[in-house]
């Protein structure tokens, strides 16, 4: 934390949110409320809201509340530190020079090792390449297109043939084994000792937004496998996180961004002029990187692999481009497998007439659906049409989803009173199911692993849990204590909330979310707390209804806690004391009056 909570608090409190807001934005008066287009996406109707007694935004459109802050690191780009020195300033407040704590700079220097570490092996990568053996690698690349100023321009490089001269390198530099480890760029073996992880590849350095290294990938010259192999997740590499490229990308004048699916079509697209493509990190794409796209254009084309595997990963990133307010569009590289491909074979020109004819993200899902059915059978062409339907009430925007039904039932001969039932039928559905759904965990997309699936699952009772106590404080509260505490969250980041959670509430009796969204000074990071504390909860229609929920919600932590417990038993005369406790779950009811 840059300054203290305190003082965090009382400049916050010092600057009334609609006043700073209605600086940027004109806001009208409507009851307690005050409201504006979304100055974060397009749109016609208002659903842009800031509430004075709250202190919170809240755009209905693209997603979750936030404070004053928040709103200043969005609309200004500021780091949360800029956004606390401007507010400062702006109420007269006198900000003293900063300190860090000894946790803090311990942390602060493992990091900044990390990234000397992660710069010096580039460094080193980047030599080799230019050296007599770094020639096959230099080849390579050279015979796949690439200009010297661009292999310049990513900072490519070369890991050569021996078992551990980067380790030696390093080692010489002064780091210490451990260090080395945790960078992971060279592993320790039970028979060989400490070695390199990379070995005889083409190196890619991977940057944060700032240009700083922070991992690698290293592709195999020519076909062997594994293709890639890549730098492992460090305090300061999270692949969710970071997008490649996107270093530059930021900086680009062309309009909005080109997500591809390689390092390799990121780099030809580049070179071809369009300077503003990125791409994930070998991972699928995530909500936080849709937010720091969104944090620099409103607009994304997906260039993603023309294939099965790309259609499907076009599809899932598609409603997460959504969430975050973001406009996707989708470019079409048939007849040829990717952008570097394309590019190769038809040159910038001609891809340029692909951005043109690029796709709207609604009918790319439409035409990828109606290929599943044969509009000739009825039968399998109502199931089309209901899907259609589906995919058009998924859209928040009232005007949004009449254009789409005009477009669609042009395109495909429906009836357009028919899809207009369809589609408000379907919507009503999705929004009793969703809490339910979420209840149940069926919202997960297919495409993370399995093992961070299962990870995600574990979480979600614990997010949800979380939402209910903001919700329902004075009910759910009274209902836990000897049951469940903060220490039953076994979520680290589900954890930390829950603490402040139960924390503010044994002291003041109620909750302030705003409060604890303060305290994260990473935009992404506040986006994820906020979406957690501050999501309006779609409770179901009657009160019996919501208990049975949330003893469901609530049984499900505590299972969760005590599982963890038994796998980490060391006192094992805890053990009686946790399978009474497991024996008692299935008695506990939680009961609530709102509905
Ligand atoms: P591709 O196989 O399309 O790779 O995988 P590419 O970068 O386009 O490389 P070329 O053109 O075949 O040489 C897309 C991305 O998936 C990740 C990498 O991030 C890659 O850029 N990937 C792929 C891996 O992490 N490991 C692999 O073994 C393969
Ligand atoms: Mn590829």
């Amino acid at each position: 934390m840059f300054y203290s909570e305190d003082l965090v608090e009382e400049i916050r409190s010092r600057n009334d949110i609609v006043d700073v807001i209605n600086s940027y934005v004109s806001l009208k008066k409507k009851g307690n409320t005050y409201t504006a287009c979304c100055p974060f996406h397009n749109e016609k109707t208002p659903s842009f809201h800031v509430s004075r007694e709250k202190q919170l935004y809240h755009c209905f459109g693209c997603g979750a509340a936030r404070t004053v802050y928040t709103f200043l690191q969005q609309y200004e780009n500021y780091t949360f530190p800029e956004s606390v020195e401007y507010l400062a300033k702006r109420a007269g407040i006198q900000l003293p020079q900063r300190e860090m704590t000894l946790q803090e700079r311990k942390e602060a220097d493992y990091n900044s090792a990390l990234k000397e570490i992660n710069k010096a092996a580039a460094g080193y990568f980047y030599y080799a390449l230019r050296q007599k053996n770094g020639e096959a690698a230099m080849t390579y690349l050279t015979e796949r297109g690439l200009s010297q100023e661009t292999i310049h321009k990513f900072g490519l490089g070369y890991s050569n043939m021996y078992r551990d001269d980067l380790y030696q390198y390093l080692k010489k530099k002064g780091y210490d084994d451990k260090l080395l480890i945790d960078s992971g760029l060279v592993r320790h073996d039970e028979r060989q000792g400490v070695n390199d992880v990379f070995w005889n590849r083409v190196m890619f350095p991977i940057m944060d937004l700032n240009g700083k290294v922070i991992g690698f990938g290293g592709r195999v010259l020519g076909d062997g496998l594994p293709k890639y192999v890549n730098s492992q997740e460090t305090k300061i590499y999270e692949k969710r996180r970071h997008l490649y490229g996107f270093h530059l990308a930021r900086r680009s004048r062309r309009e909005g961004f080109i997500l591809c699916e390689g390092y390799m079509d990121v780099i030809a697209m580049h070179q071809a002029g369009f300077d503003n493509a990125t791409a994930s990190l070998g991972t699928a794409f995530t909500i936080q990187q849709a937010l720091l796209l969104r944090r620099f254009a409103n607009k994304v084309y997906l260039a993603y692999d023309s294939d099965g595997a790309g259609t499907a990963a076009a599809l899932k990133a598609i409603p997460i481009l959504r969430e975050v307010g973001l406009s996707a569009r989708i470019i079409n590289m048939q007849p040829y497998k990717d952008p570097d491909e394309f590019i190769k074979a038809m040159g910038a020109e001609a891809f340029e007439e692909r951005i043109r004819q690029s796709e709207s993200s609604v009918m790319y899902q439409v035409r990828v659906a109606s290929k599943k059915y044969n509009q000739q059978d009825p039968e399998s062409r109502t199931e089309f049409q209901q899907e259609a339907a589906k995919i058009i009430a998924a859209l928040p925007e009232p005007l949004e989803r009449d254009n789409y039904i005009e477009a669609v039932s042009n395109q495909y001969f429906m009836d357009k009173k028919k899809l207009t039932d369809l589609v408000n039928r379907s919507g009503r559905y999705m929004i009793e199911q969703k809490q339910y759904q979420e209840a149940a965990q069926e919202m997960k997309p297919q495409d993370m692993r399995r093992q961070e699936r299962a990870e995600e699952r574990k979480q979600q009772p614990q997010r949800l849990l979380l939402t209910w106590l903001v919700n329902c404080p004075t009910e759910l509260f009274p209902q836990l204590r000897g049951r469940i505490g903060p220490e039953d969250f076994t979520d680290t980041f589900c954890q930390d909330l829950a603490r402040q959670l139960f924390q503010q509430y044994e002291q003041d009796g109620s909750v302030q979310p705003a409060k604890i969204i303060n305290q994260f000074e990473d935009v992404e990071e506040q986006m994820r707390v906020a979406s957690i504390l501050q999501t309006e909860l779609k409770m179901a229609p009657s009160p019996e209804d919501n208990s049975i929920v949330i003893t469901e919600i609530v049984r499900k932590v505590k299972e969760e806690s005590l599982q963890y417990q038994l796998a980490h038993l060391q006192d094992y005369s805890k053990l009686q004391d946790i399978i009474k406790q497991k024996s008692e779950i299935p008695n506990w009811n939680i009961s609530l009056t709102c509905g």
